[in-house]
């Protein structure tokens, strides 16, 4: 099936309709390619190896498969949503990208290293965006010649079922980049909300929060894991538990924000619970690791 061909310029709707590039092909980078595939754009999904960039796309195609089973979504679109994904080694694609979204591990160093690289090859009139679930959009951007370009698109997993994401303008941000990231958000159907730059954001600070305080709860032995994780879904009509969610997002990356929430605000409510760092050391990172609170059969690690 042929590319959705780039639309007219006139129409400020379409005038995004470009080619995607995906950087970093895990747990988000693979939704986010599938989402943009499903809503037309041609997309590139690219990792350190090709192995991580091929394992990426299995993960979109069972995204996918997914919303096909669940009657979401017909065979025929996802056919073409898979047509339009293509996948790739380092960032040198990004000289044919016009929407760059990067979702490298939650780590600021490495984040402004993939950045650079990622400016060293896009057109100037490329828009960079970061899913960044917890740093500053500001300190990211810092190294950048041109720090303006840069935004926060936070999306959230899994990715074809979530219908919100986060806009964070850094500091340094120019609105007319703001305006075209909220009308790519919204061109993959989903609804936007903003948010400043400050550790965390709305939704990752809240959702930290939860987990922690549950781990606690654990760690305290005031109940088991699975009626901590009732009494939330029963008693606040959360469709998840706490630890559900914590082995949804990845235990390592969970921790890793409660670690910047931590840095940025040095108040003993971000204070990671031990109990999440011993995970994190065990390799129990949840899903993605096949083990986290709970155990995961092979074929469930993705969604
Ligand atoms: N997991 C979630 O629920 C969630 C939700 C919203 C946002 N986020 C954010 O999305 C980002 C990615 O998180 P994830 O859970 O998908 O992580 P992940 O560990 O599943 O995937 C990260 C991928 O990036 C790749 N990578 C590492 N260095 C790279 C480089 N230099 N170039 C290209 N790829 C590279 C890794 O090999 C890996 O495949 C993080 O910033 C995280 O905070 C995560």
């Amino acid at each position: 099936m042929s590319p959705t061909p780039p639309a007219a310029e006139s129409d400020p709707r379409e005038s995004v309709r470009k080619r995607v590039l995906v950087v970093g092909a895990g747990i988000m980078g693979s939704g986010i390619a599938a989402q943009a595939a499903l809503s037309g754009y041609p997309v590139t999904l690219v990792d350190v190896s090709e192995e991580f960039a091929r394992r990426g796309r299995e993960n979109a195609t069972r995204a996918l498969d997914h919303a096909v089973r669940k009657g979401t979504l017909g065979s025929n679109e996802r056919d073409a949503a898979l047509d339009r994904l293509d996948i790739g080694v380092g960032v040198a694609r990004a000289d044919s990208a016009q929407i760059v979204v990067e979702a490298a591990p939650e780590n600021l160093e490495l984040k402004r290293k993939v950045f650079a690289e990622i400016e060293a090859h896009a057109g100037a009139d490329a828009l960079l965006t970061s899913n960044t679930s917890s740093l500053p959009i500001t300190a990211i951007a810092e190294r950048l010649r041109d720090p303006t370009r840069l935004v926060g698109v936070h999306f959230f997993n899994p990715v074809l079922q979530m219908p919100l994401v986060e806009i964070i303008p850094g500091h340094t941000t120019r609105p007319d980049v703001v305006e075209r990231a909220r009308v790519f958000s919204e061109s993959l159907g989903k609804t936007v909300v903003q948010s400043r730059d400050t550790p965390g954001f709305v939704t990752t600070r809240a959702m930290a929060v939860l987990v922690n305080e549950a781990a606690w709860m654990l760690s305290e032995g005031v109940a088991t894991k699975e009626d901590i994780d009732t009494a939330y879904k029963l008693g606040f009509h959360h469709p998840m538990g706490p630890f559900e969610l914590a082995d949804l997002v990845g235990i390592d990356t969970t921790l890793a924000i409660l670690d910047v929430l931590w840095d940025g605000f040095r108040d003993a409510r971000y204070r990671a619970c031990p109990l999440l760092r011993t995970m994190v050391s065990a390799h129990l990172w949840g899903r993605k690791s096949g083990e986290g609170f709970y155990r995961y059969p092979a074929r469930e690690t993705a969604t």
